[in-house]
């Protein structure tokens, strides 16, 4: 029985144990495999990133960004430090308090905050590039901290640059004076927000990019697994800290056929570890030029204006941020509502219609099976084009296994030459979840051979056959202390031992070892040689698990 211990895992994590790991690393293994055989390669990306990578690419107004990120300054000069004695300086008698952290949900543009005597907060903002695109982002930081607390004033900006601002940012500071104000210390060095990775396709971007890997032949196919961290609310399927194998293709066209081969892949993989009531759902939520989702988003809008009242508060803010993920609602009194509103399909441009219609035909050439969801839409901004996710029996609720999508603008917007790029993530916990659930746990891990001795002459004996046995593979266990052979026994029962080799100081100076197979109660003689060359011949002709 497990007892309550002074220190436990943090809530949303869990520790992985045998024999469920066993489950884990085939699984891994698998992928491995059937990866290599689409011609991918591993990427081992870091687990933290600068915090913009992430925000630039999931968008700053996704769920992941806004609410679930785990994130904290990193390097530079102390900013919480020096800052607010410049600022008192410039300001001398209206400050009030400074250097106080302050949390808000998107530590990304909110490092400081000082407060000035009349409640207005001052909150630097840490952007290196300043556009319209940056002041948009002010305005609706603005707005959503005045909803978050209304209380206050809605607080006032501070861009800090270490070089004399460029003209422009002066102008513009000057143009929106209440909500903007610009300070200018030299040798400033603003702390970098790092986080703990969402999701990695935002980093293998990163990679191809730094790497220079356009240079090399096209398209670039790379998949990686490890952990990702998202603060979410945990429950059955939904974790903290969970695992992902995914996979990308970067660079090259965007032939259909490559959409409908990264489906054919991972449905390949599912196949081959078992997976049962696997459903893949897919759709194409078009590109982003005006005669394409950018018309259909507004048609979306429209009926969705006409129909607010009927909608619960999540999805009214939608319609103002992100009226796509309405559609993405799995409230029961809004289903209904959304079965009646406008289909992507719809209103997709000639071309990208076109593509839909080519990966749908590609994947029917390689046998694949799919549905076809008018509101799958994905949670994450950098999607174009085809979308898809699948699922299986088993996890309730949390049942998407995978998802996935064409990503083509992503590299550029990260810095990178103009890419198309398409790929998915697995759930990995999921997976296992859904596996152990229709019976394809992993047995518990037995010992091939457990060796009970007595005697110190047996000791030496044993040492040394462990270490033959194990190098020619056999999984064995060689007690640390001497066993009565009753008692020894036991233990090689309880481990799930096949065999137990039983070495007394007789067997050994006699050279004839007896080996007990302990499910049949039966026992043989072997000279050490021929008992190597029984084992491995047993092995072979048992059935591969
Ligand atoms: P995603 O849909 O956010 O996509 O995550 C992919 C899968 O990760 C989900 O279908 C789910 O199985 C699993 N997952 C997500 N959050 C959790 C959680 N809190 N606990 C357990 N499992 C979770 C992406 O991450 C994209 N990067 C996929 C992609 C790659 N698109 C293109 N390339």
């Amino acid at each position: 029985m497990a007892t309550k211990s002074k220190f436990q895992a943090i809530r949303g994590t869990r520790d992985l144990l045998p024999p469920e790991t066993a489950l884990w690393n085939h699984v891994d293994q698998t992928a491995h495999a059937v990866f290599g055989t689409f011609g991918f390669g591993e990427i081992r990306p870091p687990i933290f990133e600068e915090t913009e990578l992430f925000g630039s690419a999931i968008g700053a107004e996704t769920d992941i960004i806004s609410k679930e990120m785990f994130s904290w300054p990193e390097g530079g000069t102390s900013v919480e430090s020096e800052l607010p004695k410049v600022w008192m300086l410039k300001h001398l008698g209206e400050f009030e308090t400074a250097n106080r952290e302050y949390v808000f949900e998107n530590r990304q543009q909110l490092d400081l905050v000082v407060r000035q005597s009349d409640q207005t907060l001052v909150v630097e903002f840490k952007r290196r590039t300043i556009n319209q695109a940056t002041i948009d982002d002010i305005r609706q930081y603005r707005r959503s901290f005045s909803e978050r607390f209304p209380e206050q004033k809605p607080p006032k900006l501070l861009l800090v640059f270490a070089e004399e601002p460029s003209e422009f940012v002066r102008k513009l500071a000057a143009a929106n004076e209440a909500e903007i104000e610009v300070l200018h210390v030299p040798g400033y060095e603003t702390r970098e927000s790092v986080s703990l990775r969402p999701e990695a396709t935002a980093s293998v971007c990163r990679a191809y990019i730094e790497h220079g890997m356009q240079q090399l032949p096209q398209p670039v196919k790379l998949y990686y697994m490890g952990p990702m961290f998202r603060r979410e609310r945990p429950q059955k399927g939904r974790y903290r800290q969970f695992y992902q194998i995914g996979a990308e293709v970067l660079g090259g066209n965007d032939a259909p056929a490559i959409d409908a081969e990264v489906i054919e892949m991972v449905m390949t993989f599912f196949d081959r570890v078992g997976l049962s009531g696997v459903e893949l759902n897919i759709n194409s939520i078009g590109h982003n030029a005006p005669d394409c989702r950018p018309a259909y988003v507004q048609k979306l809008k429209a009926a969705l204006e006409l129909v607010k009242d009927k909608l619960g508060a999540d999805s009214q803010r939608r319609i103002e941020t992100n009226p796509l993920r309405v559609l993405d609602s799995k409230l029961d009194h809004e289903q209904a509502i959304i079965a009646t509103l406008p289909r992507i399909a719809d209103h997709l441009c000639a071309e990208c219609a076109a593509h839909y219609a080519a990966v749908k035909r590609q994947l029917e050439l390689r046998g694949v099976f799919f549905k076809e969801n008018w509101r799958l839409v994905r949670g994450l901004d950098y999607y174009m084009r085809t979308t898809f996710e699948i699922t299986a029996k088993g996890i309730d609720s949390q049942n998407a296994v995978c998802g996935g999508g064409r990503y083509d603008g992503l590299v550029e917007l990260l810095g990178g030459p103009p890419t198309k790029g398409i790929g998915f993530a697995i759930g990995e916990d999921r997976l296992i979840l859904s596996l152990q659930e229709s019976g394809k746990g992993a047995a518990p891990q037995g010992r091939d051979v457990y060796i009970a001795w007595m005697g110190e002459h047996a000791y030496a004996a044993a040492v040394h056959a462990a270490k033959d046995l194990r190098n020619a593979g056999f999984s064995v266990e060689l007690p640390p202390t001497e066993l009565k052979f009753g008692k020894a026994l036991e233990r090689a029962d309880k481990l799930g031992s096949r065999y137990a080799l039983i070495l007394g100081d007789n067997e050994v100076s006699e050279g004839s070892w007896t080996l007990k197979t302990l499910a049949e109660g039966t026992q043989q003689k072997f000279t050490e040689p021929e008992l190597l060359e029984f084992l491995k011949s047993a092995k072979a002709s048992e059935p591969r698990s």
